[in-house]
């Protein structure tokens, strides 16, 4: 049940109107408080006061509120119901839209013969938990990895590859892919081989050049260089795979990105020629996206460039095009890094100008950069920009470090789902758009606002209801104030879910599984259940308690896509 809701409705309801609900820090007068009083008083005429004084009796008969109080210049606090609240918390939490909506979410977006790097991790982990919270309220959702195969990057490993070899039959005109070609690319070289391409066309303009014919010819239907390229195409998508599964991210509806979407040009050229939104610049083709009221700088969005290859721009709306016949959405929310801002207005007032999509239903969440403890973007040991293994690797190696000293003996596979939701919950606990500073050490602690507190939570409950051989009983149970602060703080699920999804705020999952850790912990410590001393009827009450908290704790977790392991 969404408690908030459920409780606020009917407030409304009884009065007539709309307050305000809110929750007090101290719950010792009252699991909710309104200013109803204050805001009608203007209007009845009367003071704040005298009003919540007749209204708070009116409150009081609601069928689930056991006391009202009136504070401070006319507050009303409102206190629940135990048996309400006991039979709330004990029915299933699930919270499910009303209003189900189709949402492409555009996440992850890997490149090809580009090894995946510390930027790719936010949009991952978050975008893989707005995922999951939407499909949770019913919402269906395609996730798209827009992969980056159809750019520069392509062309410079392809000429890398000839500077390399160029005794390859690929780079000829006449490639002919009816003959097996003996040559096969190492994996792991194949990440080195952008890198050196790119730094050695900074220093050479002739490569540099050469490149971009490759790209011409490649984007043209070159044999030789597709059939290379399907080559290195291979090989990334087996290592996304891997990341995927590394990162327990919900496999991905499409990975199908630039190229996929470049099929689509010609259709999308069509449209933007027969509106006349195409001009010439410069030797390139551009759509203007200004308008007359922007305060600040908005180039032309870039349909081919001066060469006449296809863009990033170009792809991204045919892509948003092709979306549009493949799952006719009503949303299409994209996860990037916040420096792609501007890309994605400009992308957004193209595809509204061409009637391809509406503006208004897209969204870009941009996020902040992962910085590390010296409060720069983060880097490895030897200065070299991160990759996402390598955050993983060293967040790994801070666990094995801490488990170690404590003198535990956990497998690897344990140690590894430590460090996962050590990662994970550290980028979802901070608002997506703001920076954050990544340390492996902080985050692997098992204490405070970290993932292995939470999953060292879950694991106690598990062991509470392994170790348990009493039944639970799930009628009806006096409460002291822990066990009821629990089962309230289980009852703020469903509203969290809602409120994650509505203001696209996964740090509030992580914020929550906190909250609730602490409920849960606080209650472990203050009532005992397995102790001998404990009579028959509270400890079977206390296992219900423990079994409703495991399961939203549960659930609230695997929006976060961790994995609980069996002991810690
Ligand atoms: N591949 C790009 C990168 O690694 C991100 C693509 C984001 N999605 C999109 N539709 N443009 O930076």
């Amino acid at each position: 049940m969404n408690l908030y809701k459920h409780v606020s409705d009917a407030i409304n309801e009884k009065l007539g109107t709309v307050v305000k609900l809110e929750v007090p820090r101290n719950r010792e007068f009252g699991d909710f408080s309104t200013n109803a009083a204050m805001v009608m008083a203007k209007s009845a005429g009367k003071n704040p006061r005298e009003l919540a004084a007749e209204i708070a009796p009116k409150l009081a008969q609601l069928p689930f509120v056991a006391d009202t109080s009136i504070a401070g210049p006319g507050f009303i606090n409102i206190k629940l119901r135990d048996e309400f609240i006991w039979e709330s918390a004990s029915m299933d939490q699930s919270p499910r839209t009303d209003t189900p909506q189709t949402i492409d979410l555009d996440y992850g977006a890997y490149n090809v013969a580009k090894s995946l790097h510390i930027g790719h991790l936010r949009t991952s982990i978050v975008g893989d938990t707005f995922n999951r919270i939407a499909k949770l309220l019913g919402h269906k959702t395609y996730s798209w990895n827009h992969i980056g195969d159809w750019g520069k990057p392509m062309a410079l490993v392809i000429a890398w590859i000839e500077r390399l070899h160029p005794e390859l039959p690929y780079f000829s005109d006449n490639f002919d892919a009816n003959i097996p070609v003996d040559f096969e690319i190492d994996p792991a070289e194949l990440n080195t081989y952008y890198p050196s391409a790119s730094a050695f066309a900074k220093e050479n303009p002739e490569f540099q050049a050469h490149a971009q014919d490759i790209k011409a010819h490649f984007q043209d239907g070159h044999a030789g260089y597709f059939a290379l390229y399907e080559k290195f195409l291979e090989i990334s998508l087996k290592m996304m795979n891997e990341t995927v599964q590394r990162l327990n991210i919900l496999p991905f509806d499409y990975d199908l990105g630039e190229r996929n979407a470049a099929q689509y040009l010609p259709a999308v050229e069509e449209i933007l020629r027969a509106k006349n939104l195409i001009e010439e610049s410069d030797g390139a083709q551009v759509i203007v996206v200004k308008r007359e009221s922007d305060n600040k700088p908005m180039p032309p969005y870039m349909w081919t460039d001066s060469r006449g290859a296809d863009t990033y721009d170009s792809t991204d709306l045919a892509a948003v095009y092709c979306r549009k016949q493949t799952d006719n959405p009503n949303k299409i929310i994209y996860f990037t890094d916040l420096r792609q801002s501007l890309h994605f207005e400009q992308l957004f007032r193209a595809a509204d100008m061409s009637g391809i999509f509406p503006y208004e239903n897209f969204e870009h969440i941009g996020y902040g950069t992962i910085n590390g403890t010296d409060g720069r973007p983060f880097k490895t040991r030897d200065g070299n920009a991160a990759g996402l293994d390598d955050i993983i690797d060293a967040v790994n190696d801070a666990v094995n470090a801490r488990v170690a000293e404590s003198g535990k003996n956990l497998d690897s596979d344990t140690i590894s789902a430590i460090a996962l939701a050590a990662v994970k919950f550290n980028d979802l606990l901070h608002d997506v758009r703001s920076d954050y500073i990544f340390d492996p050490n902080s985050v692997t602690s098992f204490e405070g606002r970290t993932g292995p507190y939470i999953l060292y939570t879950a694991v106690r409950l598990n062991s509470v209801l392994k170790r348990a051989t009493a039944d639970t009983d799930a009628s009806y149970m006096p409460m002291n104030a822990d066990e009821r602060n629990l089962l309230i703080g289980i009852l703020d699920f469903e509203r969290t879910v809602h409120s994650a999804f509505e203001n696209r705020a996964t740090d509030m999952i992580a914020n929550y599984a906190y909250d609730l850790c602490q409920l849960i912990n606080t209650f472990y410590h203050n009532c005992p259940i397995l102790r001998e001393d404990i009579d028959t009827k509270t400890r079977a009450g206390r296992l219900h308690i423990v079994r409703r908290a495991q399961d939203t704790l549960a659930k609230t977790i695997d929006l976060m896509g961790l994995k609980i392991p069996s002991e810690m």
